[in-house]
């Protein structure tokens, strides 16, 4: 992986300075701002300087005073992210070292390449994305979720990406459904290469190894593919999944998660990882009832309403359920609506989304607005990004609900 510059504090408490300073990347792109003890003199070394990290190594006690630091660091520069190297890892610590503002930790000690990797993550993650180096800006991750199987998230995920690519997105598209994941049917590929050849080749992971394993669509859209068999699943580790979010959104515009019906482990990570969602939903009564389930979910772990897509599938279907009934149900007004279409299936069987194999559909159309959901908010951001605002109407008017 092209590496960068990593410009770093390092306070020290109740570990051998000697030590830590070991431990620490010796290469030309790491270079160390600071060694440190206590909160004034590490307050004071990261407001002097430009740090794009601060590692706390600390022996990981309860009563630390290296939560002082966290604290102080986290109040004064909340920029900067903090990792923290503790020699040991009680819960209570753990947590408490998080609730004050840890971004990360590692057990110390820790192999220079394992460090290095651990501050590059948590510089890519901190808002705003990566270095001040110029490196890019994060891409988005949408994690497409549903409450039940047969929802339509395949199709949507699938459809979304090849729309993406069509306006011009950098594309990946994780099937995260890790044991029956039929993405790879959608997309018609040759599932030559999975995550879970990912999972099995050993070392660590950058940009470069990812892009080995990805198959690429001919409309551009790269795809993680999940494993082949239900039994390889359980290779794909949190942690894996983890990293390989983090990596992605450095490379690609979109990353679109698709998964498997419910809260998986691997949803929760991707949901927490995540910039937006995709709640895809049909008109039945059951359908109905656990998209309000999946939605208070969300709720409670405080994920940003306004984040969340709602998509109403098989919207016309005619079932007794009204307009009506469907926003006194969910709260709210679905985002999309994706009519019942017979050549949904037959796309599907044929492995070609139906944005291309029927671009003039209703389907296609509400796939592309569910797109512009996003490529024009992205936009929009660049745009504001760059100064001068142009007048602009915010994202709802891309939305053509379709009634039928
Ligand atoms: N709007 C629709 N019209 C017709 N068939 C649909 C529609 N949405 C989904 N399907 C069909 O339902 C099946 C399940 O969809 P899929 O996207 O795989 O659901 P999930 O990923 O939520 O399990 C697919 O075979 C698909 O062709
Ligand atoms: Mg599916």
């Amino acid at each position: 992986m092209a590496e960068h510059l990593i410009r770093a504090v390092v306070a020290v408490e109740g570990l051998d300075s000697f030590d830590v300073q070991r431990s620490l990347p010796d290469d030309p792109n790491f270079q160390l701002l600071g060694m440190t003890e206590g909160v004034d003199e590490t307050v004071r070394a990261l407001q002097a300087q430009n740090a794009d990290v601060l590692v706390v190594a600390c022996q990981g006690r309860d009563d630390d005073r290296s939560l002082q630091i966290i604290d102080g660091a986290h109040r004064t520069v909340p920029d900067v992210p903090i990792i923290v190297l503790s020699a040991a890892s009680p819960n209570g610590f753990l947590r408490r070292a998080f609730e004050v503002g840890a971004a990360d930790m590692a057990i110390f000690p820790q192999s220079k390449e394992q460090l290095r990797f651990a501050m590059s993550k948590a510089i890519a993650r901190r808002p705003g994305g990566a270095a001040g180096d110029g490196t890019r800006r994060e891409g988005r991750l949408v994690c497409v979720l549903g409450p039940k199987g047969g929802t339509g998230k395949t199709l949507t995920s699938s459809n979304l990406a090849v729309a993406l690519a069509l306006a011009g997105q950098k594309v990946l598209i994780i099937d995260l459904d890790l044991q029956f994941g039929d993405v790879v049917l959608c997309l018609g590929l040759p599932p030559e290469k999975t995550m879970y050849d990912l999972a099995v080749s050993g070392g660590s992971l950058d940009e470069d190894k990812l892009a080995d394993y990805v198959m690429t669509h001919q409309t551009g859209v790269d795809v993680l593919l999940a494993p082949a068999r239900p039994d390889q699943a359980s290779a794909i580790t949190i942690e894996l999944l983890r990293d390989v979010l983090v990596i992605a959104r450095q490379q690609y515009d979109h990353v679109i998660a698709d998964t498997p019906p419910g809260f998986t482990a691997e949803v929760i990570a991707t949901i927490d990882a995540s910039s937006d969602l995709v709640m895809v939903g049909t008109l039945d009564s059951l359908s109905l009832k656990n998209t309000k389930l999946g939605l208070e979910t969300l709720s409670l772990m405080d994920y940003d309403p306004e984040k969340i897509q709602l998509v109403l599938n098989r919207a016309d279907t005619r079932v007794g359920i009204t307009q009506h009934d469907v926003v006194t149900v969910l709260g709210s007004e679905p985002d999309i609506f994706i009519p019942s279409d017979r050549e949904i299936p037959r796309a599907v069987n044929e492995g070609v989304p139906i944005v291309l194999s029927r671009p003039q559909s209703f389907a296609a159309s509400a796939f592309h607005d569910l797109a512009a959901l996003f490529v024009s908010s992205e936009v929009a951001a660049e745009a504001a990004a760059r100064v001068e605002q142009p007048k602009r109407s915010s994202s709802l008017s891309f939305l053509r609900l379709k009634r039928r």
